[in-house]
């Protein structure tokens, strides 16, 4: 079944803590977390500090998303403050390859990011080290941003790419998503659809994120010709 990973970057941030157990009461399993570092991204937003204290104070799932230069450099630490899936971009990183085994290596799930400037055929050879990859539906470096229109495309193009070497990988999509395209966005292949600003700007979070996730709930895969109920 698809996951809705709120995107704590639209949280209060004075109350985050309280954000969180809202999110833990509405059913969440996993928490979405954009570290940016004003260079490769032109934003800066939470660091190592921050995810070592929603270690120490949830047990749900942290998928964090590191825009950063040289995510080489930094991934150890994160999975250190307690990382479970850690997602470098493939525009960020000077050996891929390695660094994705480094991260499985030290206990994370590693996974890829790629802009919607980035074709999705890149990723190819680097599939098979890839827990999960991130399909980017915006220009990471903002919430509440606009879902840019070609990425369930590229979604489905991903979703065939990993069928063809017989992969089972996850793919998240960031950016622009909520209650309007959770249900394309599961269709299309998607298993985990990242919301900031739709869950955490709305009146009720928790009646938000439970609406999209009954929207995924409801959502039909297509798979090849047919049709099937998830
Ligand atoms: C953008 C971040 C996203 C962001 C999504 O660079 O990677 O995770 O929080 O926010 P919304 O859902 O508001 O587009
Ligand atoms: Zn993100």
């Amino acid at each position: 079944m698809a996951l809705i990973a709120p995107s704590l970057l639209s949280a209060d941030f004075l109350n985050l803590g309280q954000d969180v157990r809202n999110m833990e009461e509405a059913g969440a399993e996993i928490l979405h977390v954009d570290v940016m570092d004003g260079h490769f991204v032109p934003n800066l937003t939470i660091g190592l500090p921050v995810v070592e204290v929603l270690r120490s104070s949830t047990d749900l799932l942290l998928d964090v998303h590191l825009m950063i230069s040289n995510p080489d450099q930094m991934a150890e630490a994160f999975i250190d403050a307690g990382a479970d899936y850690l997602s470098v971009h493939y525009e960020a990183a000077n050996n891929l390859d390695r660094l994705l085994e480094t991260i499985r290596e030290k206990g994370a799930q590693p996974g890829v990011a790629f802009n919607p400037d980035t074709p999705v055929l890149v990723l190819k050879e680097v599939l098979k080290r890839c827990h999960h990859v991130v399909v980017m539906s915006v220009h990471p470096g903002f919430g509440g941003q606009n879902f840019i229109a070609n990425s369930f495309q590229k979604v489905r193009k991903l979703r065939s790419l990993i069928d063809s070497q017989s992969l089972n990988i996850k793919i998240e999509i960031d950016g622009g998503m909520g209650p309007d395209n959770t249900e394309e966005a599961v269709r299309s292949g998607v298993d985990i659809v990242v919301t900031g600003s739709a869950i955490f700007h709305s009146s009720s979070s928790k009646e938000s994120f439970q609406q999209m996730e009954r929207l995924a709930e409801g959502a039909v895969v297509l798979k090849g010709n047919d049709a099937i109920s998830v």
